[in-house]
């Protein structure tokens, strides 16, 4: 059993939760991930790791809650147990000296990108950190994100924080910062890293997206995970999750993540059925 050490909900629907597996503390690098059971009789679900703390033994996630796992995920309170935690999975994000290095973070993947920029900040690099979100009302870790970024710029959907609009605003952002990227390295959902991505295509940076297809076993065994990524079949969990967000066949990845779509929306609304039967 894996203790809770903290639960709390950062922002609207979106939880964070601090768990004790020092194991897989130990071995932690940025732009891993793990995967957790909620419950007993729960599905494995993968996420990404926002931070850890190999000295007390712990890994940080962040999470959106969609369905019925996240949903139980978040219901939990610190001081109670999860049965599994397996990690870390998937290739490290590459850390190297590459010079000026864009972070582009939106909903979960503002949590995953924080220790990506902090290793790539410790390494030497510039770091220019956008973060994107519907309202500002949504923007959680600020602070660490400021922290380890040479600069942080924000972009809502509704105006009421920093660029109005969507990450076609980048070229903007870029040239108000005034320096050429070199690298951009995008976390979040897979609109954003696609969208990110068409817009990096066409200023020529070389872009990295952590990808988050449907996953099972997460270790190269049932296949789930298939992406096409310049014209080749891999799988995200052992052959990722990072990959050329100028390579990978979004179309693809986009219709394989909704395969299940009708089967979750049962499982949720009946989930939710019976926690209101078991109430007093
Ligand atoms: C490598 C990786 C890292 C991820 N990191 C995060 C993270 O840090 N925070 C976060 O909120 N989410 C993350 N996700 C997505 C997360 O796994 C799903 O949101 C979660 O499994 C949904 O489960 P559910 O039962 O609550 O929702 P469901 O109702 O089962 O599903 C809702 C939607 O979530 C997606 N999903 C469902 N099952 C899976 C699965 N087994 N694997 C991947 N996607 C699934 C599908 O697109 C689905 O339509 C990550 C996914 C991957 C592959
Ligand atoms: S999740 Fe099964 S092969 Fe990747």
């Amino acid at each position: 059993m894996f203790k809770i050490i903290e639960s709390q909900m950062v922002v609207p629907n979106m939880h964070l939760l601090v768990v004790e597996a020092p194991a897989v503390a130990r071995q932690m690098n940025p732009g891993q991930f793990v995967i957790l059971r909620s419950e007993e009789d729960g599905e494995r679900i993968p996420l990404s790791v926002s931070d850890w703390d190999a000295k007390a033994g712990t890994v940080t996630v962040v999470f959106l809650n969609v369905g019925h796992s996240t949903s139980t995920l978040a219901s939990l309170e610190s001081g109670m147990n999860i049965p599994s935690v397996v990690g870390p999975l998937g290739n490290p994000t590459e850390i190297d000296k590459f010079g000026t290095v864009l972070c582009l973070g939106g909903c979960y993947g503002i949590g995953s990108l924080y220790p990506i920029a902090r290793a790539l900040k410790e390494k030497g690099n510039k770091i220019v950190t956008v973060i994107e979100a519907r309202s500002s009302f949504l923007f959680y870790w600020e602070d660490r994100l400021r922290e380890v970024s040479d600069q942080l710029f924000h972009i809502t959907r509704d105006g009421t924080k920093g660029s109005r609009g969507h990450v076609s605003r980048l070229p903007e952002i870029i040239k108000a910062w005034g320096q050429s990227v070199d690298r951009m390295i995008i976390n979040g959902c897979t609109f954003l890293l696609k969208r990110g991505s068409d817009v990096s295509r066409s200023m020529g940076i070389k872009t990295v997206v952590s990808l988050n297809p449907i996953m099972i076993d997460g270790t190269g065994m049932c296949g789930v995970c298939r992406v096409t990524v310049a014209e080749a079949t891999k799988f995200a969990c052992v052959d990722g999750p990072d990959f050329d967000g100028h390579e990978v066949d979004w179309a693809e990845l986009l219709q394989r993540r909704k395969q299940y779509v009708a089967e979750e929306s049962v499982s949720f609304r009946t989930s939710r059925c019976e926690e209101h039967a078991r109430r007093p």
